[in-house]
């Protein structure tokens, strides 16, 4: 009796085991997700909120792996990986996709084009930031979101008021045509490099300046090695989350399904915590008593405003006229 009860319990751990043995042999679905920015960053932030929000809605089926920090890739490299299908998931800025041969993308660049963020989200949110995506699709790239950072600023080692102060500067720029234009409407000298490398150049004197929303500045601690911010709201940076479209397209409908929502989730977090985030990182770097923060007035804008306008006019067969006008239209863009 003693005996056979064993056997009856043995048996069923048996089966137990057999039972969650099988479960193990189900590995999940590996999103790799690469990004060049801090942790504490809106983008930082909304890649951790996805990757919590997928996992718990495709009940571990997908695990998320975040590399934050150019751990992974730096900004090159990460556009090739995702092609290559060694990483599935990047949020590059938008200023980003020239390279890959998607210059139309550098529409965003443009200074002064959006007055606000209600002004950039016409675009994101219609016709125009849809047409954009469908253009990455050749390329074996899916466009799933747009993510908002914020409204650069300048910086440099001696006080900038009018663009005459940014005069003969060597100032980093991203890999952008329009970027470039830009620094050259204010008769700087561009110079293109990864983010990551920001920070020594900066220290090392390999340029002079550079432009970024607060929250990229504050958490690269550029504040240390620079003495003046100009908060000029100059331009956008924001950006798209990406993915491997062969990896995505071939996902299982139902958790693709779940992922797409938790993508949904995260985009509204992105863009709730995005200004807010700035605007914290704005007061952190006052406080540092490091860098001396100049918020420029009306006056001061417009002149900036002035000298880099014409941008729009000579890169306008970059972006395509169909583009810019229907943003045009969209944000009531005027000069
Ligand atoms: C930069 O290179 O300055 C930014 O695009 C970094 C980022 O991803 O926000």
């Amino acid at each position: 009796m003693m005996l056979g009860k064993m056997t009856k319990t043995l048996a069923t751990l048996a089966v137990a085991s057999l039972f969650f043995a099988g479960a193990a042999l189900a590995e999940p679905i590996v999103i790799k997700f690469s990004h060049v920015v801090a942790v504490d960053t809106p983008k930082g932030l909304a890649a951790d909120f996805f990757k919590k929000r997928a996992e718990e809605l495709t009940k571990g089926q997908v695990k998320v792996e975040v590399y934050p920090n150019s751990q992974l890739y730096k900004d090159k490299e990460e556009m090739e990986a995702l092609q290559l299908g060694a990483v599935q998931m990047l949020a590059p800025s938008l200023a980003k996709f020239g390279p890959l041969g998607v210059k139309e993308f550098e529409l965003f660049d443009l200074p002064y084009i959006f007055n606000d963020y209600a002004a950039l989200h016409t675009v994101t949110k219609g016709a125009v930031g849809q047409q954009l995506f469908a253009k990455l699709e050749p390329k074996g790239i899916k466009g799933l979101a747009y993510w908002d950072n914020g409204f650069k600023s300048f910086s440099a080692n001696t006080p900038i008021k009018t663009p005459a102060d940014l005069k003969g500067k060597k100032l980093r720029i991203q890999s952008s045509k329009v970027l470039e234009a830009q620094m050259k409407a204010l008769k700087a000298i561009p110079q293109t490099m990864a983010f990551s490398e920001v920070y020594q150049a900066l220290q090392t004197g390999v340029v002079d300046g550079t432009e970024n929303p607060i929250s990229n500045f504050y958490t690269q601690k550029m504040h240390e090695v620079q003495k003046y911010l100009a908060v000029s709201d100059h331009g956008y940076l924001g950006y798209a989350v990406i993915v491997n479209k062969k990896f995505w397209d071939g996902l299982p409908a139902e958790l693709r399904g779940q992922l797409e929502t938790a993508m949904i989730e995260a985009t509204d977090y992105a863009n709730k915590i995005a200004k807010e985030k700035n605007d914290q990182d704005l007061e952190a770097v006052r406080k540092s008593g490091k860098t001396e923060v100049t918020v420029l007035n009306a006056a001061e804008r417009a002149e900036f405003k002035k000298a880099l306008v014409p941008v729009h006019e000579e890169m306008e067969s970059r972006i395509g006229k169909d583009i810019l006008e229907a943003t045009y239209k969209a944000t009531g863009f005027t000069k």
